[in-house]
């Protein structure tokens, strides 16, 4: 991990002001755009910040970064950017963005003294990046079927859900997937995922001693899935097994969604030796949110890519989602905690892990504890971010033994306080609205090899 020119400045201050040391940087070394911080923001800001990319401007260019220099300044200092919403203490991630304490000292620096340009022949050159398929060529290509509409004005965001054949007639392991807006201005994310008959009408039921199993969930007028105001209201999912999730509805040890469109989150390429199936004869649902504040009629066609695996995978990926759905949040409650706990049945190794809630969601943590009684923090995410729903991909897998109970506790703010509160009036239960809530701890595995006696007792 060196990356020898962000330590240059650092270098220069000390050679020639070694009183001031690394705590005030370039407070005497000139620090410039080309020579400096350019190299910084190439590497872990253009992604985003370039023409026709999700952030609202290009820092490509001096002349582009020169009037953000403040702002690029606070954001980076306050680790706004680039967006991360992990607690560092937890947990150590392979696709961890943050910037080095050296890196933040040098923009820092460059803003205080002014935002110098220097010499532009010092300037690296220009990232390249690929508006092609990031995963490589796609072995099959399947869109959301129509040329949708994108021109509610009235409604800023909607979500709209498309089903489609995507004609695979014989079971397909894809090892990549990903999903290209048609319309990068009104798309703001998209889910594709199998489309199992998990749904409301498809749930048994009855359980196994033949008992009725309630139903508690129906479809509003748009065709979305809430929960029914009379459920009754369990808040701490952990007095028994995955006790917040609704009766009747099997512990999900499916796949999960088979790809992502977020804010700023790169296609899902599963980890090497790993795999999804697509059975044979599926359909494929994307969910789109959409939102359009163009003003003028959009139109959007979604696609998903998929590489094929050569064989089944030695270790299919597959996820367990930890979800509550049987919550209540009063108005105005600034701090209500929900809470699930589940099972894992076998050995499993941790792959990566998700949090997912709706405007209300606040913070969230994923624990477990082992069979001996030990537990601990696997994620923290102690601001979550509606507008920012990453993966956080463990850069080693986590293994755990069979018995471990996963543990995810998260908290909702319904008061005034939270500026993305739709309606702190409103008493908000589960649905598939983004004004009402969701409470959703992915985690991603794989079965766990044999243990080996000495392979595994440094994992934590
Ligand atoms: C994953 C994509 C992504 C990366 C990487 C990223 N940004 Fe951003 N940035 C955005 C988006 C999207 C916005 C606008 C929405 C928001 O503020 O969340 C933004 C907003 C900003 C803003 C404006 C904040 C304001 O005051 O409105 C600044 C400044 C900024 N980014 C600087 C940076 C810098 C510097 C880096 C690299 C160190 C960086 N960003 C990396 C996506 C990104």
């Amino acid at each position: 991990m060196s990356r020898p020119y962000c330590q240059f400045p650092i270098t220069l201050a000390l050679l020639a002001f070694p009183v001031f040391a690394a705590d005030t940087p370039g407070s005497e070394a000139p620090v410039t755009f080309s020579k400096d911080v350019a190299p910084i923001l190439y590497k872990n800001c253009a992604g985003c910040h370039r023409p026709n990319d999700i952030a609202p401007m290009s820092l490509l260019t001096y002349k582009d970064a020169r009037p953000w220099a403040a702002s690029i300044r606070q954001a980076v200092v306050q680790r706004i950017m680039p967006p991360w919403h992990a607690d560092p203490h937890f947990g150590k991630f392979a696709n961890d963005p943050r910037l080095r304490d050296e890196e933040i000292a040098t923009i820092s620096a460059w803003a205080k003294q002014g935002a110098k340009e220097g010499n532009p022949a010092d300037l690296p050159p220009q990232p390249k990046f690929n508006d092609d398929w990031k995963i490589g060529k796609p072995d099959a290509i399947v869109d959301i079927g129509q040329d949708f509409k994108v021109d509610r004005k009235s409604v800023p965001d909607e979500y709209v859900y498309f089903t489609v054949d995507p004609h695979f007639t014989k079971d397909t392991w894809v090892k990549a997937v990903e999903l290209r807006p048609g319309n990068r201005r009104v798309v703001h994310h998209a889910h594709v995922w199998i489309d199992t008959p998990e749904t409301a009408e498809s749930r048994p039921r009855v359980d196994a001693n033949g008992n009725p199993i309630p139903n508690y969930v129906y479809k509003d007028e748009y065709g979305l899935q809430r929960l029914k105001p009379d459920a009754p209201v369990i808040q701490n999912g952990c007095l028994k097994e995955d006790g917040g999730n609704l009766p009747g509805r099997k512990l999900n040890d499916g796949t999960g969604p088979l790809g992502s469109y977020l804010p700023g989150k790169a296609p899902d390429a599963y980890p090497p030796g790993t795999a999804k199936l697509i059975p044979a004869g599926a359909k494929l649902k994307f969910q789109l949110h959409y939102n359009n504040t163009i003003g003028s009629p959009q139109t959007d066609r979604t696609q998903v890519g998929f590489i094929f695996a050569d064989r089944p995978p030695e270790h299919p990926l597959r996820r367990v989602d930890s979800s509550a759905y049987l919550f209540l949040i009063p108005p105005g409650e600034s701090n209500q905690e929900v809470s699930n706990c589940t099972t894992f049945q076998k050995d499993v190794m941790l792959m990566s892990y998700v949090a997912h809630m709706h405007f209300r969601g606040k913070d969230m943590r994923f624990e477990i504890e082992r069979p001996n009684g030990q537990r601990e923090t696997l994620l923290f995410v102690p601001h979550y971010s509606f507008a920012w729903q990453q993966i956080y991909r463990l850069q080693d897998p986590v293994r755990v033994e069979k018995g471990t109970r996963l543990i995810v506790t998260a908290h909702f703010d319904n008061s005034s306080n939270n500026k993305w509160n739709p309606d702190p009036t409103k008493t908000v239960r589960w649905g598939e609205p983004s004004t009402s809530e969701m409470m959703d701890g992915w985690v991603e595995y794989i079965d766990a090899p044999p243990a080996k006696p000495s392979q595994f007792t440094a994992q934590r």
